[in-house]
């Protein structure tokens, strides 16, 4: 069977990732989340003070940011790296989440990332999670998936995400938090959160990983 692009794109704790993880892990494709990718590139504008107004001080620092991925066999998963460094746990934390939309709406950067995605999806045979991945990375992916969920769902679900990983904060601060990004991330000028014309909607409020997981699975049945 030939090779296709899957793109799930849709807002903040939706399950996004771990939906298109398991998906690329049933189909042996590569799976890229490419929200880890802004959100090293925040790491990185955050430790070395990149002046985000200052657009040559941003093409320098984009110069210096290499991301790679690198499976991790105990967890089953990719770890991110941020020039060689194993970044996966510090760029899930919430003081990065705080700050990677006001990164990741600035046109250099997302000129820069998409560039990195294209170049991952280009042999197809990947899964590709984010906001603008059937809108402007893959326009032409075979299968698009807009995934959405009850704000308050939401909240909990990253809520229960940040305590396995050791941070336990208030609820209003996350929700805060995923009121704010939504905003920056649905209204900035370039790759804005959109839902392409194409894609298909899937709610997961209250729907299973298992179920979220056979739902695209059948949207790509349909296509091949
Ligand atoms: O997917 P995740 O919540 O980890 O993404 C973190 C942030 O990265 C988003 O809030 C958004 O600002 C940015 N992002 C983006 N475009 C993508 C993926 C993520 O702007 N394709």
């Amino acid at each position: 069977m030939s090779k296709i692009i899957i793109a799930l794109d849709g807002f903040s704790s939706c399950g996004k990732s771990t939906t298109a993880k398991r998906v690329a892990a049933q189909l042996h494709y590569a799976f890229v989340d490419t929200g880890a990718m802004y959100r090293a590139v925040a790491l990185y504008f955050q430790r070395n003070q990149v002046d985000c107004g200052n657009l040559e001080a941003v093409e320098k620092a984009l110069d210096e940011v290499h991301i790679t991925f690198e499976f991790n066999p105990e967890r089953q998963a990719s770890d991110t790296f941020l020039n060689g460094e194993n970044v996966e746990n510090e760029i899930r934390k919430m003081y990065i989440s705080d700050i990677v939309s006001q990164v990741s709406a600035i046109p250099t950067v997302r000129h820069a990332m998409v560039a990195q995605q294209q170049k991952m999806g280009k042999k197809k045979g990947v899964v590709m999670d984010g906001r603008d991945v059937g809108t402007v990375v893959f326009p032409d992916a075979e299968v698009k998936i807009f995934m959405t969920a009850d704000p308050k769902i939401r909240a909990q679900r990253r809520k229960l995400e940040l305590m396995q990983k050791g941070e336990d904060l208030p609820i209003e601060q996350i929700v805060e938090n995923l009121k704010i990004r939504d905003e920056i991330d649905s209204n900035r000028s370039e790759g804005p959160l959109k839902r392409a014309v194409d894609a298909i909607d899937l709610d997961t409020s209250y729907k299973s990983m298992d179920e979220q997981v056979a739902f695209v699975l059948e949207q790509v049945r349909r296509v091949q």
